[in-house]
């Protein structure tokens, strides 16, 4: 049975994993930290406001982290001090925190992908495939929709797809963000991101191939928060005692 700390549970993402994880019987919740907490409410699970106050004798075989990109260095600092891989889906992590990733995956283990969801991890292989066979003479765009509380645009996933597409492309393609910025005709090169934001869209990316005559659209929709909250939990009880390095959604795959 794999032992869970969870950064960020009481999130929307952080309860979607909490009501999840009391269904599973290879997975438990140890612990939780949460900035939020207000010390006096019970949850039936100890939680704690940073890192810092976790106990050193806490139990607990891996981390997931779903919180908010100003919180991930001392989670981090916090996972090589204890010794615990992380799996990490907060998206929006600024250069510094990157390259402290990659510092940290030399003494740990660290899972990090911008979309959980086994779905987008298909989409994504599908947009390449289609990219190989039709992206220089199609025109490709990449549409995503979020929730109005999203605070980063375009998406971690939106720029995960782009970074496939452009991978297929053997890096050709010039990300475009701002069309009302530039009065120009589009660039066969070009591969524009839009970002819609909005009520309560869990999760929409499209992928779009505009040829001259045709059009083909690869589209996903999350349609709960369950899907990552699945996938988080997945790469956590894969990730328990791994080795150091850097994984990803191929890992699981593999
Ligand atoms: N990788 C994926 O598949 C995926 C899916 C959904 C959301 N996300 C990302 O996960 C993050 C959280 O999403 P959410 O919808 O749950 O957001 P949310 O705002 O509902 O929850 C974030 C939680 O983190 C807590 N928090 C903030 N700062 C903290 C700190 N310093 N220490 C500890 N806790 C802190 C907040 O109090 C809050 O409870 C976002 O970056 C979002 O983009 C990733």
């Amino acid at each position: 049975m794999t032992k869970v700390l969870i950064n960020g549970v009481l999130g929307t993402m952080g309860e979607a994993l909490v009501r999840l994880i009391s269904g599973k019987d290879d997975i438990c919740l140890a612990l939780g930290i949460d900035a939020a907490y207000d010390g006096s409410s019970s949850y039936g699970f100890p939680v704690y406001r940073s890192p810092g106050e976790v106990p050193a004798d806490a139990d607990f075989d891996v981390i997931i982290d779903f919180s908010h990109f100003s919180a991930v260095p001392a989670l981090l600092d916090f996972a090589v001090l204890r010794n615990k891989p992380v799996v990490l889906c907060t998206t929006g992590l600024k250069e510094d925190t990157l390259k402290q990733c990659d510092e940290a995956s030399k003494k740990i283990g660290i899972f990090r992908s911008a979309n959980m969801s086994v779905g987008i991890y298909v989409l994504r292989k599908l947009a390449s495939e289609a990219a190989k066979y039709i992206g220089d003479d199609f025109d490709i765009e990449i549409v995503e929709r979020h929730h109005n509380r999203k605070l980063d645009a375009p998406s971690g996933t939106a720029l995960a797809i782009a970074d496939n597409l452009n991978e297929a492309m053997d890096g050709q393609l010039e990300y475009v963000y701002d069309r009302h910025s530039r009065l120009a005709r589009r660039d066969k090169k070009e591969l524009g991101i839009s970002s819609v934001r909005g009520g309560n869209i869990v999760g929409d990316h499209d992928v779009i191939f505009a040829g001259r005559n045709e059009v083909i659209e690869l589209s996903h929709s999350a349609q709960s928060r369950e899907v990552f909250a699945d996938g988080a939990l997945k790469a956590a009880v894969f990730m328990a005692g791994r080795p150091a390095g850097k994984y990803d959604m191929e890992d699981l795959f593999k």
